[in-house]
């Protein structure tokens, strides 16, 4: 099984592109994938929605991939956003399509998605440009980094802190979890922002291109904890659990979650 620092190697964007983003799945199946990417996108929509322009300006995605699915709702409200990637393919990807690169992978089926939950589906060119102009910076992350987790190392701490499924694919453990978050929250979020995590709970591995990857296996309990040792108070934690007909063919995870929390 390979692990977190395996994947500069092992990991094929391209194949995680093709698998995890494809439309086909995520907007028009019941696939558990489909159903998973759906209740992050309307989960994430909700979020910022309830609170409309209370999270500030400046928005960090952290291991944003290499796509801009996560930070769509979040365009609407923030006017700055930087992203982060570990790997050098999946940012590429990212500029490729702030670059408008005719290769670029088309996200203007999620970006129309999104603005029908808005209430403005005939306005998605517009939101597309919104989302390009808040992406101010892509920059290299590594979560498994014990003190400096992105390059530049010095970032003023942002409003809000956002990272979808990266704690759960690189820590090897819930130890490294614990610190990595309280690292993160630290570094990068300022007193009084917001933090918004999404993670699979007991899973131990997903599969890209045929190969296996570890999952860090976490409770609800884990969760909760790790986030109240960062110095986190919980707000609200949405779930989506998968019952038996929901078997992914790529990953065993149980459940879905998707926190968001304050900084104290
Ligand atoms: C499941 S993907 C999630 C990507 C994206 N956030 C999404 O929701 O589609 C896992 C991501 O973790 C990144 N990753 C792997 N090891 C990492 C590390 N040590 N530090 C930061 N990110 C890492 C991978 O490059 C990949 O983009």
């Amino acid at each position: 099984m390979w692990k977190g620092e395996d994947y500069t190697e092992q990991f094929s964007m391209e194949a995680y592109m093709r698998d995890f983003y494809s439309v086909e799945n995520i907007l028009h199946t019941e696939s558990p994938k489909g159903k998973m990417r759906r209740f992050a996108m309307k989960t994430f929509h909700e979020i910022f929605e309830k609170n409309s322009g209370n999270y500030g300006d400046r928005l960090f995605s952290f291991g944003t991939g290499p796509g801009v699915l996560e930070i769509i709702s979040a365009s609407r409200y923030f006017p700055n956003i930087s992203c982060s990637e570990f790997i050098a393919d999946g940012r590429k990807e990212i500029v490729k399509w702030l670059e408008k690169d005719p290769n670029a992978f088309d996200w203007s089926p999620f970006i129309k998605h999104i603005s029908k939950m808005e209430g403005n589906e005939s306005k998605w060119e517009e939101r597309e440009k919104q989302l390009r102009d808040a992406i101010t910076a892509v920059i290299p992350c590594n979560c498994l980094d014990p003190t400096n987790m992105t390059e530049p190392n010095y970032l003023k701490p942002f409003d809000t802190l956002l990272t979808s499924g990266v704690l759960d694919c690189s820590c090897p453990d819930i130890a490294t979890y614990r610190a990595q978050l309280k690292l993160l929250i630290r570094k990068y979020l300022k007193p009084g922002g917001h933090f918004i995590q999404l993670g699979p709970l007991e899973a131990d591995s997903w599969i890209v291109n045929g190969k296996t990857f570890h999952a860090l296996y976490m409770t609800k309990e884990d969760v909760y904890s790790a986030w109240e040792n960062a110095g986190l108070k919980v707000e609200q934690f949405y779930f989506l659990k998968y019952g038996e007909e929901d078997k992914f063919s790529d990953a065993n995870y149980k459940a879905t979650f998707i926190g968001k929390g304050i900084k104290l």
